[in-house]
């Protein structure tokens, strides 16, 4: 990939939250990078790690508890973890936004949605209120809201609407990268399919890259280039779909898909895994994985393995796979 593609690098990030019980060892390690418009799923467990992955890369990991203690976040090229509060008060709107589970924490309940979306805009963009609200009008359009409905306040909508409020305001300035963190999660089966339908659709037509976190294999396979599996706050398989779908290495991973691994299986939700997933703040020794990994070998119980490129693009963290 030519550098001038990379749209963010995420380089060794480890983001730890220090509380009284000990510290959460929340994201451990990673790695993943995007290019321009591109594509990934983050998929794994209640309590892999994938919000604090998602807030590291928007600075809003909370402080205190929560701190990145290793790493580099690049976003085309620049450093954001070394950027001041205002430049990144800059970059999250115009650059990257996210967009979270549920909608009503990130709409304001005394605002029309007319005015939040305008809000936004004029932070960015120097328009008057005229010009922005004619914009932000659109957008409301563009996401399936009639114009009509800007001077309504979000408890007059319904959940997926409000979804789809929340999606105009991520977008509202053309960012390059798309956060999303489980954007369906809290609405009706029915609406999901048309919320993640609208968000695909726009994605392609705006050409936005974007970070899917979700727990639906299918999903991914319906809307991603390439999928990250997280485990105990690491990576532990990622690459293309058809390198993990198809080609699944982590026991891990196998264990998600159950015993059939196929792109072409559809709405494929995670498989529950025998035994729990560790405590953060106490991780197992060696491979995080090994106390529930149906192919545990003795060094498991002790060495950590390394991120090995089983195939091109194809990195498993494994040691049946160094
Ligand atoms: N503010 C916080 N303070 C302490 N621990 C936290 C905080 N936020 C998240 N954690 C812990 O960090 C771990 C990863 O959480 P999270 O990133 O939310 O995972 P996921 O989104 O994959 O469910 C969990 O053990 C969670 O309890
Ligand atoms: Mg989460």
């Amino acid at each position: 990939m030519e550098t001038k593609n990379k749209l963010l690098e995420v380089k060794d990030l480890s983001i730890h939250y220090f509380t009284d019980e000990g510290v959460v060892r929340a994201v451990n390690n990673i790695d993943f990078e995007l290019a321009r418009g591109e594509t990934m799923g983050l998929v794994g467990e209640t309590g892999a790690g994938k919000t604090t992955t998602a807030r590291g890369i928007m600075g809003l990991v909370p402080n205190p508890p929560g701190r990145v203690v290793s790493g580099e976040i690049l976003f085309e090229g620049k450093d954001l973890l070394n950027a001041s509060k205002l430049q990144m008060r800059l970059h999250r709107g115009k650059d990257f936004s996210m967009i979270f589970q549920d909608p009503m924490t990130s709409l304001n309940p005394i605002l029309t949605v007319g005015d939040q979306i305008a809000e936004v805009i004029r932070l960015h963009e120097k328009l008057s209120h005229k010009d922005a609200n004619r914009k932000a009008a659109e957008i409301l359009e563009m996401v399936g809201i009639p114009a009509e409905r800007m001077s309504e306040y979000p408890h007059q909508f319904s959940g997926g609407m409000k979804q789809r409020v929340v999606i105009a305001i991520a977008l509202a300035c053309s960012p390059k990268l798309i956060i999303a963190d489980e954007p369906t999660t809290a609405l009706d089966v029915t609406i999901q399919a048309q919320v993640l339908e609208l968000m695909r659709d726009l994605q392609e037509k705006l050409g936005t890259a974007m970070l899917l976190i979700t727990h639906d294999l299918g999903v991914v396979a319906d809307t991603c280039n390439k999928v990250a599996i997280m485990y105990a706050g690491q990576i532990v398989e990622m690459g293309s779909l058809e390198n993990v779908y198809d080609n699944t290495k982590h026991p891990y991973t196998k264990g998600l898909f159950g015993s059939l691994p196929s792109l072409s299986i559809k709405s494929k939700r995670l498989v529950p895994i025998d035994g729990l997933m560790p405590d953060p703040v106490d991780l197992p020794s060696g491979c995080p994985f090994h106390p529930r990994c149906p192919d545990c070998m003795e060094s498991c119980k002790s060495r950590m393995p390394v991120k090995t490129e089983v195939s091109p693009g194809h990195y498993v963290r494994c040691l049946r796979c160094e």
